[in-house]
C-alpha cells in the first residue's frame, strides 16, 4: 500500500488483511500494563488537521505512539498556513523536514489525493482522514472491524446506514467497504439529505426507518453536519428525530443481535437518544478503542510494510 486515500480502493483482500492486523494487535496489547511495541522505532508521523478532530487525530497519535515512531501534531492555525502558506508547500516542507507519513484531515473534498500527488516523488505517504464530503477510509474500516467482532463476519449481513448521507464522508466510505466486504446497505434518510448519486453507489435507498428495522443486523447512524450546511436545516431537529432518531422504541424493533453504530460526535436526542447511545446494543466506545488498532495497522502496512503474526 502506496497511501491510504479511499475505502473504494481497498479490495477484499487488502481490507481483510488490515483489520486481520488491527486484530492481532489488539490480541498482542491486550492485559499489557505497558502498551508500547518497538515496530515503528525511528519512523516520523505528522498528523495536519484543519477540521476539528477529537476521536480521529487522537487515536492517530496514540497508534504511533504505542508503535513507537516520533508523532508529530501540526494545527493549521499555529503553522505557517495561517500566514497564507499553500497546502501544497506545507507538505513539501513537512516532508523535507523528515515526515515519512502524513495525516491529513481537510475541509477540501480530494484535498488528500492532491498531496499524495504532490508527495509522490518524496516517498512521503499520505493518509486521509477525512477530506470534506468525500471519504474517511480509516472511519470504516474501524467500523467494519467492530461489526465482524460483534456479528462474526459481514458478510450477508444487511447494514443501515441512516441520516445526513449528503454531507457524510462516513457514509459514502462505508458504502464501499461494507460492499467489498459482502454486506448488503441499506441507505436511509430524508430526501434532503440523499446525495444525488446515491442510487449509483450500490445500495439501496428509502426513507422508511421503520421498515427496515426488522431485518437489520447493524444500524448506523450519521452526524448531522450542521456546519455544512449554510443553516438551511431542513427537516427541523424535531421533525428528524422523529422520523430518523435511534430512540429506545426503534432500538426494540431490532433483532437481538443488532448492533448500534455511531461515529461520533453524537447529537445526543436528536440522532440518537441516551439510553441507546448507553445500551449494550451501542458499540460506540468499541468503535474508538478499535479505531486505534485499526490507525496502528494502517501505520503498520505503510511504514513497515510486513504482516503481523501473533
Ligand atoms: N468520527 C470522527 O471522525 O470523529 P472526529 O471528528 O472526532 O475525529
Amino acid at each position: 500500500m502506496r497511501h491510504l486515500l479511499s475505502a473504494a480502493e481497498l479490495g477484499a483482500e487488502e481490507a481483510t488483511s488490515l483489520l486481520d492486523t488491527a486484530d492481532t494487535l489488539k490480541r498482542t496489547l491486550l492485559g499489557r500494563e505497558v502498551r508500547k511495541l518497538p515496530t515503528l522505532r525511528g519512523r516520523t508521523v505528522l498528523t495536519m488537521f484543519y477540521e476539528s478532530s477529537t476521536r480521529t487525530r487522537v487515536s492517530f497519535e496514540i497508534a504511533g505512539k504505542w508503535m513507537s515512531a516520533d508523532v508529530i501534531n501540526v494545527s493549521s492555525s499555529g503553522s505557517s498556513t495561517s500566514k497564507g502558506e499553500s497546502l501544497r508547500d506545507t507538505a513539501l516542507t513537512l516532508s523535507a523536514a523528515g515526515a515519512d507519513c502524513v495525516i491529513v484531515r481537510h475541509p477540501a473534498s480530494g484535498a488528500a489525493h492532491r498531496l499524495s500527488g504532490w508527495l509522490d516523488e518524496t516517498g512521503t505517504q499520505v493518509v486521509n482522514a477525512g477530506d470534506g464530503m468525500h471519504e474517511h477510509p480509516t472511519q470504516a474500516l474501524l467500523d467494519a472491524a467492530t461489526l465482524r467482532e460483534r456479528l462474526g463476519g459481514l458478510d450477508g449481513r444487511r447494514i443501515a446506514i441512516v441520516g445526513d448521507l449528503l454531507h457524510s464522508r462516513v457514509a459514502r466510505s462505508n458504502v464501499h467497504l461494507l460492499r467489498t466486504l459482502g454486506a448488503e446497505v441499506v441507505l436511509v434518510a430524508p430526501p434532503t439529505l440523499v446525495p444525488m448519486g446515491a442510487r449509483q453507489w450500490g445500495a439501496e435507498v428509502t426513507g422508511d426507518l421503520d421498515a427496515e428495522l426488522p431485518g437489520l443486523d447493524a444500524v448506523m447512524m450519521l452526524r448531522v453536519q450542521a456546519e455544512r450546511m449554510d443553516g438551511a436545516f431542513f427537516p427541523s431537529a424535531r421533525e428528524y428525530s422523529l422520523s430518523y432518531g435511534m430512540n429506545e422504541a426503534r432500538l426494540a424493533r431490532l433483532p437481538e443481535h443488532a448492533v448500534v453504530l455511531h461515529p461520533g460526535p453524537m447529537l445526543r436526542g436528536m440522532e440518537i437518544a441516551s439510553r441507546v447511545a448507553d445500551s449494550p446494543s451501542a458499540a460506540v466506545a468499541e468503535q474508538v478503542r478499535n479505531g486505534v488498532h485499526v490507525r496502528m495497522a494502517v501505520l503498520y502496512h505503510l511504514l513497515a510494510g510486513e504482516e503481523v503474526t501473533a
